[in-house]
């Protein structure tokens, strides 16, 4: 069977909705944790609702990229960018699953359950501990700082496909629009 020419429309659908929902987790947490004003009684909780079903999607949008192929990379392209590449997605795949996980950590360690949008209590997945809540508050912070420029370089990677190379690696994941050159 010839390999596929644009992702699953699940990778795609998931792809977008997650992108605007991270960038904007990455600045609600920012928001959130530089202010003491009142913003904080519905940012935080938006956050860890946010984050959660984050972490839910991230595990569906693995599971079906590994169930479906990947459209190939275009075959002029060099070996370093094609590793870069795959490097790239593998980092920003651990990001999204490690992230809301230190996040659900940390409130577990500092002794506070986290609690849903709705009601929902989850369990505690680590120890009580105030050391071990100050380790992983500080490794939220460093890992949504990696996520950043791990995505700074996706996107430029993205935009030098799309108007530089002009190659078809931008239609592979646009929506429904983006040249993809037949033959
Ligand atoms: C993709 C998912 C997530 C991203 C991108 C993200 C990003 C961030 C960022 C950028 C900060 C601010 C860090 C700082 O300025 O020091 C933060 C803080 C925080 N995050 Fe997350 N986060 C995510 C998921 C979660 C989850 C799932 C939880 C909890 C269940 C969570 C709980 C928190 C808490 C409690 C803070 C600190 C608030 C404060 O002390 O002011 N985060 N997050
Ligand atoms: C935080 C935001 C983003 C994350 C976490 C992210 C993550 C990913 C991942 C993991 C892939 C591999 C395919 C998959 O399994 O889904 C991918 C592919 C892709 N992304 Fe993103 N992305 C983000 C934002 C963007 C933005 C803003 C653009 C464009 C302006 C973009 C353009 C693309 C393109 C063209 C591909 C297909 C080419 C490839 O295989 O690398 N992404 N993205």
């Amino acid at each position: 069977m010839s390999p596929p020419h644009k992702f699953h429309p699940l990778s795609r659908a998931l792809h977008w909705t997650m992108a605007v929902a991270i960038v904007a987790m990455l600045f609600i947490g920012v928001g959130m944790a530089s202010t003491v004003s009142g913003a904080r009684t519905f940012l935080l909780p938006a956050h860890r609702s946010l984050g959660v079903v984050l972490l839910a999607l991230a595990a569906v949008r693995l599971g079906v990229r590994l169930a479906r192929r990947a459209p190939p990379l275009p075959e002029d392209m060099p070996a370093w960018q094609r590793r870069a590449a795959g490097a790239s997605q593998i980092v920003l795949y651990v990001l999204m699953f490690t992230i809301p996980i230190v996040g659900w950590a940390m409130l577990s360690a500092g002794g506070s359950p986290v609690t849903l949008l709705g009601g929902v209590q989850l369990p505690s997945i680590a120890p009580q501990s105030p050391a071990l809540y100050a380790a992983l508050r500080r490794a939220h912070t460093f890992l949504a700082l990696l996520l950043f420029g791990a995505f700074l370089q996706h996107l430029a990677a993205a935009l030098f496909h799309l108007l530089i190379r002009r190659d078809d690696v931008f239609a592979t994941m646009a929506p429904r629009w983006g040249r993809r050159r037949d033959g």
